[in-house]
């Protein structure tokens, strides 16, 4: 658990994060970094298993850890791929993220790859009108 200073920052640990990734099926590597409201970063990556759906995206992975230690309100997500160009999230991360965001607009979304491509967008861009605890 530490705090990033910038966006640089959080793509860094990112793709640090993307080095665990277990995808010997798919070999393709995912790597997440969240920085939470008070400016702590969490981590994740890929998980895969030989029986295919039981593979854990990187995002639910960073947000499972971050959330089982007491933070949940989602300030940056950076998400690296190998896509060109950067991939977004699947469409169960994207919920899950929902989850832990209490104004989509201001969630800041960066997408990136190892060739330096990154995109740029709110949140609400990727998931609008999304599902969420107040419309049970
Ligand atoms: N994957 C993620 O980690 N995040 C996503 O948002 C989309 C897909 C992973 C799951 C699987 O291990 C591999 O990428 C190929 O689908």
């Amino acid at each position: 658990m530490s705090k990033a200073t910038s966006i640089e920052e959080l793509i860094e640990r990112a793709v640090s994060a993307r080095e665990q990734a277990y995808a010997p099926y798919s070999n393709y590597k995912v790597g997440c970094a969240l920085q939470m409201a008070d400016g702590t970063v969490f981590t994740g990556a890929n998980v895969e298993n030989a029986s295919y759906s039981l593979c854990i995206c990187a995002e639910r992975t960073a947000i499972a850890t971050a959330v089982s230690q007491g933070h949940r309100e989602i300030a940056a997500i950076v998400v690296v791929t190998q896509s060109s160009p950067p991939a977004a999230p699947c469409g169960a991360c994207r919920q899950s993220i929902n989850e832990f965001c209490s104004n989509p607009s201001k969630l800041q979304v960066v997408l990136v790859n190892g060739d330096g491509e990154r995109r740029d967008l709110g949140f609400h861009l990727l998931f609008p009108e999304g599902f969420r605890g107040s419309d049970l």
